[in-house]
């Protein structure tokens, strides 16, 4: 989708550097980012893939600094749209937020204020953040309904979230996220609550906007065929780390690391059916208030050795922008079957 860049052309919209994001909560550090780096440019789509709980929600919040300040330490570096997020004055964040990086959720009403039509609302952010008078927010945000392709969008702009379906709120979001023209466009799980033909729709229509805009986009998923669709990269996170990122054709059609495949595994022969969610993996991850020294996969992975349980592994180039954190790279290489330990009925 950033074909008419070329790399060294393309700037860095989103860049994380050793990210570490640590919760204390109740006499508890819970580790949920330990060490990300992600680099996104302009007009790429990145998809961040894992199971539930592996830190997607708090690396993307983190880009905006959402979590709260008393309880949350960051480390690292943090830079959005050329700005180090974690040096900004609150006066800064808020505009970085308002207008340079927007988030969509996977519910919409939880960004739609029932009180107000959506109109209103567009019309509201329009005023406040670009200084347009009524009448010319009104115009833009009737381009922008036309823009997300809602039908009859004159009316539609005098409706409230709950009048609309679930498909049509969504679009509505997407309006409301764009309506200042950011930079970078969060997206979290932004399709899972709609049916699969809907789901569909919209993320094609996040792509055709992408391209039309010139939006950096990351996006959290469990449905790796809708991933594979949108994406030029894909990264797979474990326990608050990337353990493999790639081209999202390169990482779905020859993954490396054991998780990964084990994420793929099921996924007929390899074909990415739209609309399935992510396999669940045997056993669980690790207490996150209670990192192993090493892999954190290690438990759950038939391959693990005494050393990767002893050492963190460091990320390994294995093609162009293909990284992967296992240290049995070379060995798995030349190994068969299943990486699962319970598929592979190996003993710890
Ligand atoms: N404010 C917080 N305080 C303490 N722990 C938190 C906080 N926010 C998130 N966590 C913890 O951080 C971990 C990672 O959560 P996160 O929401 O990023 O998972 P996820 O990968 O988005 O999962 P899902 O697919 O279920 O959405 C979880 O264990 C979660 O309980
Ligand atoms: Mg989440």
């Amino acid at each position: 989708m950033a074909e008419d860049l070329s790399p060294s052309e393309r700037r860095d919209r989103v860049a994380l550097h050793d990210l570490h994001v640590e919760f204390r909560s109740g006499g508890q550090r819970v580790q949920a980012v330990n060490g990300v780096d992600l680099r996104v440019g302009e007009g790429e789509v990145v998809a961040l893939i894992g199971e539930s709980g592996s830190g997607k929600s708090v690396t993307l919040r983190a880009c905006m600094r959402l979590h709260p300040e008393a309880s949350t330490r960051y480390t690292g570096r943090l830079e959005v749209a050329g700005h180090d997020v974690l040096e900004l004055t609150s006066r800064e964040l808020s505009r970085l937020r308002g207008k340079t990086v927007a988030m969509i959720f996977q519910e919409p009403l939880l960004a739609l204020d029932p009180v107000y039509t959506v109109g209103e609302q567009i019309v509201e952010s329009l005023r406040r953040h670009e200084g347009l008078s009524r009448a010319q927010a009104r115009q833009r945000a009737l381009g922008l309904f036309q823009k997300v392709r809602i039908p009859s969008p004159e009316r539609r702009l005098d409706a409230y979230a709950h009048e609309m379906s679930g498909g049509m709120r969504q679009r509505a979001m997407i309006a409301l996220a764009l309506a200042c023209n950011p930079q970078v466009l969060l997206a979290d799980e932004p399709t899972t609550a709609l049916d699969a033909t809907v789901q569909i729709q919209i993320l094609l229509l996040l792509r055709d906007l992408q391209r039309e805009l010139g939006l950096s986009i990351v996006f959290v998923t469990h449905d790796i065929g809708a991933a594979a669709e949108v994406a030029d990269r894909m990264a797979v996170m474990y326990a608050g780390r990337i353990v493999e990122q790639g081209p999202a054709a390169q990482l779905l059609s020859r993954p490396r690391h054991p998780y990964t495949q084990a994420l793929l595994l099921s996924r007929s022969h390899g074909a990415m059916v739209r609309g399935q969610r992510l396999q669940t993996i045997g056993g669980s991850p690790p207490d996150l208030a209670r990192l192993p020294a090493g892999c954190a996969f290690a438990d759950r992975c038939a391959h693990a050795q005494a050393a990767c349980r002893a050492t963190q592994p460091p990320p390994r180039s294995v093609g162009p922008a293909h990284e992967v954190r296992c240290l049995r790279l070379d060995e798995l290489q030349h190994l068969q079957g299943s990486p699962l330990h319970h598929a592979a009925g190996a003993a710890a």
